[in-house]
C-alpha cells in the first residue's frame, strides 16, 4: 500500500517501515530528503524561540531579548568572529525550557556550529555569571574556581565580564535582530561537527 500524506505542499510519501530494521534505502532516501529541508529551516526555528524572550523581564532591568542582543552587539563590537557573535546572541535561548539549566541548553544548541572554546563558554557561562552576583543570594560566587586551571577558563571569564554581566544597560543602542539574522543562516549553514552532518 502506498502511504502518503496531506501536507501543505501537497501528497508527501512517506517511509513504507512498520519498525526502523524494516527500513530500505529507499525508505532512507526519502528521510534524508526531508532532513535536508528541515535542516535548512533550522535557523528560523531558532530565531523564532530567541523572540520568546522578549517583554521577559524577570525582574531585570531589560527584556531577556534585549540582553541577548546586547551582550552580541558588544560581542561584535569588540571585533569577535561571526560564530562567537551568534553564540553571545544565542547563550540565553535556554532560559524558556532549560530553566534551570539554561546554559546547557544554548550550548547544545551552537555546539554543531562554532568552535570547542565557544561552546564551553556557552555551557559553563552560568557559573562564571554567578561571580557577579551569588554573594547577593547566599551563594558562592567563587562557584567558577572549580574550573580554574581549564584551558578555556579565561575565555569563559572574559566572555561574561565584558559581554554577559556588563549587557543589562536600558541606554544602550543595541543591533536588532534582522542584524545578526545573516550571520545565524550563515553560521548554521555549516555543521562543522554532528553525528549526521555526513549523511
Ligand atoms: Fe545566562
Ligand atoms: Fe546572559
Amino acid at each position: 500500500m502506498e502511504v502518503k500524506e496531506q501536507t501543505r505542499h501537497g501528497m508527501a510519501e512517506r517511509a513504507k517501515f512498520r519498525e526502523m530494521k524494516e527500513g530500505t534505502a529507499e525508505d532512507w532516501a526519502l528521510i534524508g530528503g526531508n532532513f535536508r529541508e528541515f535542516a535548512r529551516g533550522l535557523p528560523d526555528r531558532v530565531l523564532k524561540h530567541l523572540t520568546l524572550l522578549e517583554g521577559d523581564f524577570g525582574g531585570f532591568p531589560i527584556c531577556r531579548l534585549e540582553h541577548c542582543l546586547q551582550t552580541a552587539t558588544r560581542a561584535h563590537r569588540d571585533g569577535r568572529g561571526e560564530s562567537y557573535v551568534v553564540m553571545a546572541l544565542l547563550h540565553d535561548i535556554g532560559d524558556t525550557l532549560g530553566t534551570f539549566n539554561h546554559p546547557e541548553v544554548a550550548a547544545s544548541i551552537v555546539k554543531p556550529f562554532v568552535t570547542e572554546e565557544e561552546h564551553w563558554i556557552c555551557q559553563n557561562h552560568g557559573a562564571f555569571q554567578g561571580y557577579y552576583y551569588f554573594h547577593h543570594l547566599g551563594m558562592d560566587k567563587d562557584v567558577r574556581e572549580q574550573f580554574r586551571g581549564h584551558p578555556h577558563f579565561e575565555a569563559c571569564a572574559e566572555f561574561c565580564e565584558k559581554y554577559d554581566q556588563s549587557a543589562f544597560d536600558p541606554d544602550y543602542e543595541s543591533e536588532r535582530l534582522e542584524f545578526f539574522e545573516p550571520m545565524v543562516r550563515r553560521i548554521m549553514a555549516k555543521p562543522l561537527k554532528s553525528l549526521y552532518a555526513d549523511a
